[in-house]
């Protein structure tokens, strides 16, 4: 199968997605000619990149956050009255991710509106296509996280996660120059904000659709509950694709592809492959678990799993204490390629009796 506006194969079956995603010798991740840290990187430098980042997102980092989540949901619901008609992506998904990743960063709240903002300008240029656009939302970011970052470099700067980022020192003893800590952000940031709204809009959309489920997700543990947003995910996967780019000659996606073909990894269309799940619309959390791939596979996994875990469980079990979710008046809209999930979606809030 080929991409049919830019011809590049893409791969959609389950079993070649993860065949390629494992295989980062033939199928590099240096797809951009732009500073991509640690997604465009290969090999022991990726590696190392990734040893050096894992700290931010440590289970016990996440044990500490999670009370700075539940916070961050409480006061995001706590104005909400009963029957409160509002979208699941623009109002809670973005809100919610942006306060969210803030709590973690320690990003000022004062960032809020701007950040929000950037979101929407960010998704308007992907979707568009336009790298000239692209390049100027890349920049309005540099310019935010610049300043940031040198913030953190005053003597009296708070200790918070971005300080430590600042302040940590690579293999070589040396701290990340600049562009490093810009793309490292950008890269959370890109990975966090936008999906996580996303993600939102579609678990909110499988709750409306199904009243009782809502019950069901109550009595769920945390990891219940965890497999269960994970399978929805999986069904319909809002992060649909990633790029590769071939180190030699292979056949893929049926076809033939010299050294140097950019393809892309389908991962919305592997996560419903029929040869794998069966009928991909049933809904089967412990079963399917151990072949989602919402969050990608082999060495460039996510890393940010964790982080997305937490915030989808922290709000979904912060939603569904106080209301029960209902369908909004308009039937909101599907994300145009390449997102995936709603790009739109009202719901209606019903406090629970
Ligand atoms: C909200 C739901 C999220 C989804 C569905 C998601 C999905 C993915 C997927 C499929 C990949 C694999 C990319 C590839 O193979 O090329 C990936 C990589 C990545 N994600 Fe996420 N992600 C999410 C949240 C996050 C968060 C919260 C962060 C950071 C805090 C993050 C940061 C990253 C980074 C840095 C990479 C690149 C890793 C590498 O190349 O080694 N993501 N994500």
């Amino acid at each position: 199968m080929a991409d049919q506006k830019t011809e590049r194969p893409v791969i959609s079956t389950h079993a070649e997605a993860v065949a390629v995603a494992r295989d980062p010798v033939t199928y590099s991740s240096r797809v951009s000619r732009f500073l991509q840290v640690p997604n465009g990187m290969d090999g022991a430098e990726h590696a190392a990149m990734r040893r050096l980042l894992a700290p931010f997102l440590s289970p016990e980092r996440m044990t500490r956050l999670q009370p700075l989540l539940e916070e961050v949901a409480a006061g995001l619901l706590g104005p909400i009255t009963d029957g409160t008609e509002l979208d699941a992506v623009d109002d809670l998904g973005s809100r919610y991710a942006v306060r969210g990743q803030s709590a973690w960063l320690g990003w000022s709240p004062d960032l809020e509106d701007e950040l929000i903002e950037w979101m929407a300008a960010n998704h308007e240029a992907t979707r568009s296509g336009e790298p000239a656009r692209t390049r100027e939302v890349a920049e309005w970011f540099d310019r935010i996280i610049v300043s940031i970052v040198e913030a953190r470099r005053e003597p009296d700067a708070v200790h918070d996660l971005t300080w430590e980022l600042v302040h940590i020192r690579g293999e070589d003893g040396q701290t990340l120059p600049d562009p490093v800590l810009v793309s490292i952000l950008r890269n959370w940031t890109g990975g966090d904000l936008g999906s996580l709204a996303l993600c939102v809009g579609v678990v909110a959309h499988w709750l409306v659709v199904r009243p009782a489920m809502q019950d069901e997700w109550d009595g769920l543990d945390d990891a219940q509950l965890d497999a269960a947003i994970d399978e929805v995910l999986r069904i319909d996967d809002p992060f649909t694709s990633n790029r590769r780019v071939t180190t030699k000659d292979v056949h893929v996606a049926g076809r033939d592809a010299p050294a140097g073909t950019q393809v892309v990894i389908n991962w919305a269309e592997a996560n419903r492959d029929p040869v794998v799940f069966g009928d991909p619309d049933r809904y089967d959390p412990a079963g399917n678990a151990g072949k989602n791939l919402v969050y990608g596979a082999g060495p460039h996994a996510c890393p940010g799993r964790p982080l997305a875990t937490l915030e989808l469980r922290v709000l979904a079990r912060a939603l569904l204490s106080r209301f029960r979710i209902g369908a909004g008046t308009d039937r909101g809209s599907r994300a145009k390629s390449p997102m995936g999930g709603w790009e739109s979606l009202p719901i209606v809030l019903h406090a629970r009796g």
